[in-house]
């Protein structure tokens, strides 16, 4: 076993939930965070144990840096000599968006081993997309740390030139998929539903019809065309997403947002 001692720093919204996933694993978890308070929240809450910044660099063998982006410079320069001192080298996880692992390895002014993973927000609930790709790990360690993180949901590794552009669908595609939700409800309420009934629908509709895409050999268009009838009523209704150019819009918001991550990048 490679992993014994896992370690957070950074206690947000992806790092509680990824720390909660692991946590169901048989291994010892150490959490901080700027605000400690939120680091023994969630430690009472998982059974895990508070330390500082400097503890989890100097004992854990698996570190996932669960902070901001442009907060990496300074926590990784805390920590750098600390890592650098270590006889066996810890392995690092960063998931900032837009932060490579060359950059991670220069600023940790080290050779650290590293996994840079793009989860989405549904690993809360065991359902997320785990994008990832790894420098001077083994693949033995990988497969670990991917059995480690199978309780989030689906793991997919990618070369990293690709990574940006797979966040752009999967890391920030819950919003966009909350907007269409959000918008097949509202038409429901339009023609008379009560708001939760509505919801309900269409999120038991999106959840149905995305696993019928996963779990079978069918093209998309050839589902939605099994929906369609002739003169029926669901041509209507694709018809008008089509003339309002919903596909376009789809197409052009996940465009966007991978031209922003790249544009932020560039600013490192
Ligand atoms: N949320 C997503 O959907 C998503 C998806 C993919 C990737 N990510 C990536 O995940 C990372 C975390 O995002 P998030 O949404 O979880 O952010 P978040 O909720 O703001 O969490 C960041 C945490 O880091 C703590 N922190 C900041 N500096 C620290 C330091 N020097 N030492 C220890 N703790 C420190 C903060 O503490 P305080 O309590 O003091 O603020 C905060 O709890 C980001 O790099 C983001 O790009 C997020």
């Amino acid at each position: 076993m490679e992993f014994q001692k896992i370690g957070f720093i950074g206690c947000g919204n992806m790092g509680s939930a990824l720390a909660t996933t692991i946590q169901k694993n048989d291994r010892s978890i150490y959490l901080s965070n700027r605000t400690p308070a939120k680091a023994e929240a969630l430690a009472s809450k998982i059974g895990a144990q508070v330390q500082s910044n400097m503890e989890i660099a100097t004992d854990c063998d698996l570190i996932f840096l669960g902070i901001k982006p442009q907060m990496m410079g300074d926590l990784l320069q805390e920590i750098s000599s600390t890592l650098n001192a270590r006889s066996t080298p810890a392995v690092l996880v960063t998931m900032a968006a837009g932060l490579t692992m060359q950059t991670i390895q220069m600023l940790a002014q080290g050779n650290a081993p590293i996994i840079r993973i793009m989860p989405n927000t549904p690993v809360a609930i065991g359902k997320g997309m785990i994008l990832y790709c790894t420098q001077n790990v083994s693949q033995k360690a990988t497969d670990e740390f991917c059995s480690l993180l199978s309780g989030a949901g689906r793991l997919d590794e990618l070369p990293e030139s690709l990574i940006d552009a797979g966040s752009a669908i999967s890391g920030c595609g819950p919003a966009f998929v909350y907007l269409f939700l959000e918008a097949l409800a509202d038409g429901g309420v339009a023609c008379g539903l009560p708001r939760a009934k509505a919801q309900a629908y269409a999120a038991q509709t999106l959840i149905g019809s995305a696993e019928l895409v996963l779990q079978g050999e069918q093209h998309p268009g050839t589902l939605k065309d099994a929906v369609c009838s002739p003169a029926g009523t669901t041509i209507q209704g694709v018809r008008e997403l089509e003339r309002n150019g919903f596909r376009s819009a789809a197409m052009e918001a996940v465009i966007a947002a991978y031209d922003k991550t790249c544009a932020l990048a560039k600013k490192e």
